[in-house]
């Protein structure tokens, strides 16, 4: 698809039209990933952050927000719930959190690994390529780590720097896939300031980097944020909407340009729309959910935005829900980790290599 094409659908609002492109992004999701939904238990494991990003209600100029960070043995409780439930994968996610060392997560890690047949998926935020070797060495099979966009004057706007430091997302998934991550990325949908043109480059990006995965929700205002409190700076006149149709047409997109790639029906849209998301996206391209597993005593607090969809479901019905909504529209639960096809052959060329 070239760019011109990629401008179009983005555009678009023909509802027929809009009809085949849901049509072919879900042939293609069934021609290379096939019917299986795989699910991955998300485990927040620390609302601890020290990056100041615009968007996002763990910021930690957030005051009002209590804190909390996961203790070893309940990461590892909750892990083996997720291998219960028969999930091939565990996501441990947080705020870009120091307090959560290189030690104890390797430590987390191994426990896991040598615990369950697991495949672990680390979502820590911008670590030190130190850390992020140590943690492959560990055993972590998986990387999480969206870029939110590609226009590099917006992605600094909204994300401050820390003293001393330097944030290219970019080039981290380039060195976490030449630590043979199972890489993922991805963007927000309609960030104030945000154009048609920046999410085409977003999606060329996604190819560019041949991402394993590929996660993409609607920017969902948090009121304790200044995005969320309408910083006026951000006024653009090609402005993305955060909706529903937007985010599916991006991940249709991603599953036409990446064929292979893990994309799953996020949250943030079934926040958007709560009794239809999850089954708009896995029509839409999608082939993942990733129920939460995080303990109730702590799921409020992980307040990356408002009304999460799931919040107040334990384990056991959200997983419910979800189960009953891949069964309906005829899809099955998949089965073992749900690797990346394109990872499986990066695998078996460097071992014939070796
Ligand atoms: N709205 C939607 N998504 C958000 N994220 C963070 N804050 C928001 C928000 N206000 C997303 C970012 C991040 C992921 C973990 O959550 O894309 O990478």
């Amino acid at each position: 698809m070239n760019r011109d094409e990629l401008l179009q659908w983005l555009a678009e609002t023909n509802p027929e039209r809009l009809g085949s492109l849901w049509a072919q992004a879900d042939a293609v999701r069934r021609q290379y990933v096939g019917d299986e939904v795989h699910l991955r238990g998300l485990l927040e494991i620390s609302s601890h952050c020290v990056r100041h990003c615009l968007y996002c209600g763990l910021r930690a100029p957030n005051r009002d927000l209590p804190r909390y960070r996961m203790n070893k043995d309940e990461i590892l409780a909750c892990a083996r719930q997720a291998a219960d439930f028969g999930y091939g994968t565990v996501v441990l996610q947080s705020g870009e959190d120091p307090g959560l060392t290189n030690d104890f997560v390797a430590d987390v890690i191994r426990r896991i690994k040598s615990d369950t047949p697991l495949a672990v998926t680390l979502s820590l935020g911008e670590r030190s390529e130190q850390e992020l070797a140590a943690w492959r060495a560990a055993g972590a099979d998986r990387y999480l780590l969206r870029f939110e966009t590609s226009n590099a004057r917006l992605y600094a706007a909204i994300h401050p720097s820390l003293p001393g430091r330097r944030s290219d997302r970019i080039a981290l998934l380039r060195q976490l896939r030449e630590l043979e991550y199972e890489i993922g990325g991805g963007v927000m949908i309609g960030i104030p300031g945000q154009t048609f043109e920046d999410l085409a480059d977003d999606i060329e990006w996604f190819a560019r980097l041949d991402l394993d995965m590929i996660g993409v929700g609607p920017f969902i205002p948090h009121p304790a944020t200044p995005l969320g409190q309408g910083a006026g700076r951000f006024r653009v006149c090609n402005q993305v909407p955060n909706n529903e149709e937007m985010t599916c047409k991006v991940m249709a997109l991603a599953r036409l340009i990446c064929p292979e790639a893990n994309i799953p029906a996020t949250t943030a849209l079934a926040t958007l729309d709560r009794r239809n998301g999850m089954e708009l996206g896995l029509t839409r391209g999608g082939n993942v959910v990733m129920p939460n597993l995080t303990p109730a005593v702590y799921r409020s607090r992980y307040d990356i935005y408002p009304e999460k969809a799931n919040i107040q479901e334990a384990a056991p019905e959200c997983l419910g829900s979800v189960e009953h909504g891949i069964i309906r529209l005829g899809r099955r639960i998949g089965q073992g980790r749900g690797d990346s096809a394109s990872y499986l052959r990066r695998r078996s060329a460097a071992s014939w290599k070796a």
